[in-house]
Formats: C-alpha cells, sequence, structure tokens
C-alpha cells in the first residue's frame, strides 16, 4: 500500500475532531483541530445527545477548513476518509459518518470505519517515543475500562474489563456527589490535589480478585455513603473525600494493569483514554512499573481525550495492514461494539 494522506473524523460523544495524517515516513500527523462541547453540556451537567449531534452538524466544516489551511493540503490530495463509527451516541455517530461518506463519494476516495475504542488504542504511536507491539494497554475512558493485549493492528485480545461503571463515569459520578461540575474527573482531580491522602478511607473493589476485572459501582456507593455520615461537608472534608476516592480508583488500576502486564509476559504498558490524563494514576504508575521494569506510555495529553488524530491514525494503519474492505457507498453506525472478536 503506497502511503496515504488520511482524513480522521471524530464525533462519537461531545467532541468533534478532524485530522490528517499522513502515513508517508516524514509525514506523520499533518494537522488537528478539535472543539469540544464541554461548556454547552455543562449547563445541563452531562451530555445531551440531540445537542450533541446539532453542534457536530455545525463544527466538521469549519474543522476541516482548518486542518486544510493548517497543512496547506487541498481536498483534491486527500486518499482516504477514516470516521469513527462506534461505539458511541446513535446520532453523533451518524454525522460524522455521513459527513465521511458523503464527502468521500464527492472525492471519489475510500472510506475507513474505525472503532473508538481502537482510535484510543493506537492513539500512543502518536508520540515522539511510541512502544513497540506487541504490548498491553490499560483503556480508560468515560464509557470503557479495558485490558487488552495489543499484538498488533486489528489485533486485540481483552484480559478484563469493568463489571458495571467505567473508570472515567466514577470519577464524573462522584464528582456529581460532591457538587462539581460536568465534566468531573479532572475537578475532582484537581479537589484530590488539595486532600488529605490516607483520611478517607474507601473499599478497593475487587483488587484481590483473581481476574482482571474492575467494579466501581460500589466505589461510588461507598463515597456517597460517607458523605451521608460525614453530614454537612466542609472544603477540606470535600477535598478528603476525593483524595480517598483517587487513591482507591487509582490503586486498584495500577495494580490490575500492572499484573495484566506481568502475567502476559509483556514489558511495555500503554495507558489510553481521557482517564489516562490523571496525574496520580500516571504517578503511581511511574513509581511501581519501574520497580517490576515495565515501561510504561502515554499519548500527549491533548491525544488522551477524544480527538481526530487517533481516527485517522488507526484509518492509516488498517489501509497499510490491508484491513479495510471494499464496502459499498451505504454506512450503518454501530452505537454498542464490543471490541474484542469485532474487526
Ligand atoms: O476518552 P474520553 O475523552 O471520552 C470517552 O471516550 O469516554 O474520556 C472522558 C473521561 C471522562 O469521564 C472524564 O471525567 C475523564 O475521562 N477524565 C479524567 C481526567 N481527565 C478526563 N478522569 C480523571 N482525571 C483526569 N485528569
Ligand atoms: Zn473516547
Amino acid at each position: 500500500m503506497p502511503p496515504m494522506l488520511v482524513l480522521g473524523i471524530e464525533s462519537s460523544c461531545d467532541e468533534t475532531g478532524v485530522a490528517l495524517y499522513d502515513s508517508a515516513g516524514d509525514g506523520g500527523l499533518l494537522a488537528n483541530a478539535l472543539y469540544s462541547q464541554v461548556r454547552m453540556h455543562a449547563e445541563y451537567g452531562g451530555v445531551v445527545p440531540e445537542l450533541a449531534s446539532r453542534d457536530h452538524i455545525s463544527r466538521l466544516v469549519p474543522l476541516l477548513r482548518q486542518v486544510l489551511a493548517a497543512s496547506g493540503c487541498s481536498l483534491a490530495r486527500i486518499d482516504a476518509i477514516a470516521y469513527t463509527q462506534g461505539p458511541g451516541l446513535a446520532g453523533a455517530l451518524l454525522v460524522g459518518a455521513a459527513f465521511a461518506e458523503a464527502l468521500a463519494t464527492a472525492l471519489a476516495v475510500p472510506t475507513v470505519p474505525v472503532h473508538h475504542l481502537e482510535g484510543h488504542l493506537l492513539s500512543p504511536l502518536l508520540s515522539a517515543r511510541p512502544p513497540r507491539f506487541p504490548f498491553v494497554a490499560l483503556l480508560v475512558s468515560g464509557g470503557h475500562s479495558q485490558l487488552m493485549r495489543v499484538t498488533g493492528v486489528g489485533e486485540y485480545e481483552l484480559l478484563g474489563e469493568t463489571l458495571d461503571d467505567a473508570a472515567g463515569e466514577a470519577f464524573d459520578k462522584t464528582a456529581k456527589l460532591l457538587g462539581l461540575g460536568y465534566p468531573g474527573g479532572p475537578a475532582l482531580a484537581a479537589l484530590a490535589d488539595s486532600g488529605r491522602p490516607g483520611r478517607v478511607k474507601l473499599p478497593r473493589p475487587m483488587l484481590r480478585s483473581a481476574n482482571l476485572d474492575f467494579s466501581f459501582s460500589g466505589l461510588k456507593t461507598a463515597v456517597l455513603t460517607r458523605v451521608r455520615e460525614l453530614g454537612t461537608l466542609d472544603d477540606e472534608q470535600r477535598a478528603d473525600v476525593a483524595c480517598g476516592f483517587q487513591e482507591a480508583i487509582v490503586e486498584v488500576l495500577v495494580s490490575k494493569a500492572l499484573r495484566a502486564v506481568r502475567t502476559s509476559g509483556l514489558r511495555q504498558l500503554v495507558v489510553a483514554g481521557g482517564v489516562g490524563a490523571n496525574r496520580e494514576l500516571r504517578r503511581q504508575l511511574d513509581a511501581r512499573a519501574a520497580r517490576s521494569r515495565i515501561d510504561v506510555f502515554y499519548p500527549e495529553l491533548e491525544f488522551c481525550t477524544d480527538n481526530g488524530a487517533m481516527i485517522a491514525l488507526a484509518g492509516a494503519l488498517r489501509l497499510e495492514a490491508g484491513l479495510v474492505g471494499k464496502t459499498a457507498r451505504a454506512f450503518a453506525v454501530r452505537p454498542r461494539w464490543p471490541l474484542s472478536g469485532a474487526l
């Protein structure tokens, strides 16, 4: 497959991302543009799907113009268009899929439907210091918490996953409980920084279970019980609860991720998804991985959360690996789409 210029479109939730990736040796990521709807949804305390879809519609063309201008590329140079086919919000996915398929029809180029989590898994390959296959990936986002063995592009084996809430969801729900705004993850992490470690002890769900699964809904309930016990919280107490929550969730994520690397006989761990931006998670992981001589890789912060660059990259890699079949110009989105065994 000759080098290709791939346009990537991400619209699965509350971020519109458009990027241009050139698979030629000295190419790489040529331009990356993002619009976050966070402020619009904040007013409602969470993502409103219909508003998300409508906003994606109005953002896609300006973002496309932005990446073309930044890269100096014309539309005619685009060789393929990758877009997030799922999982995500149905209406939001449809906007990206319709946009990508329409543009690809106009340009007479192929499309590459991409699994959103594959984008996250491969995003560390955009870094200056990328991992090499095979590696274990800890994927922790607002909708998913999974441990995967990544053998190559398109070769993903599920090692463990959450049985209930995702890690990001647990951060968001706990943040809400403490009266913090949406999205709660970063706000809770910031509050936790000023809390006193060890003051509020919370359970470490499934820390000692023999498998690599997680469960976070009990932790959220434990926070709720503790908050009720304490009555009206002052600022110091809220910070202590945030700190206790972060300590608990980070300990479970770090222990299970390192165990997954050890049991798979590999030496590299990749952390992807929004929760991968958490500084305490990175600190603990780096410290404990160093002791076990495990190399940990993180995407750049801007590629931890949703973005078009990871979709463009995944599309380019799938094309390079010959994983893109000829499809008719019809499309469907997959709001629910398990990653393992489905590609
Ligand atoms: O990967 P992502 O952008 O979107 C999904 O695919 O879900 O992840 C978003 C999630 C949210 O739950 C957000 O609260 C969480 O990642 N998050 C964080 C931090 N930054 C984002 N959680 C903890 N600490 C952070 N610094
Ligand atoms: Zn995501």
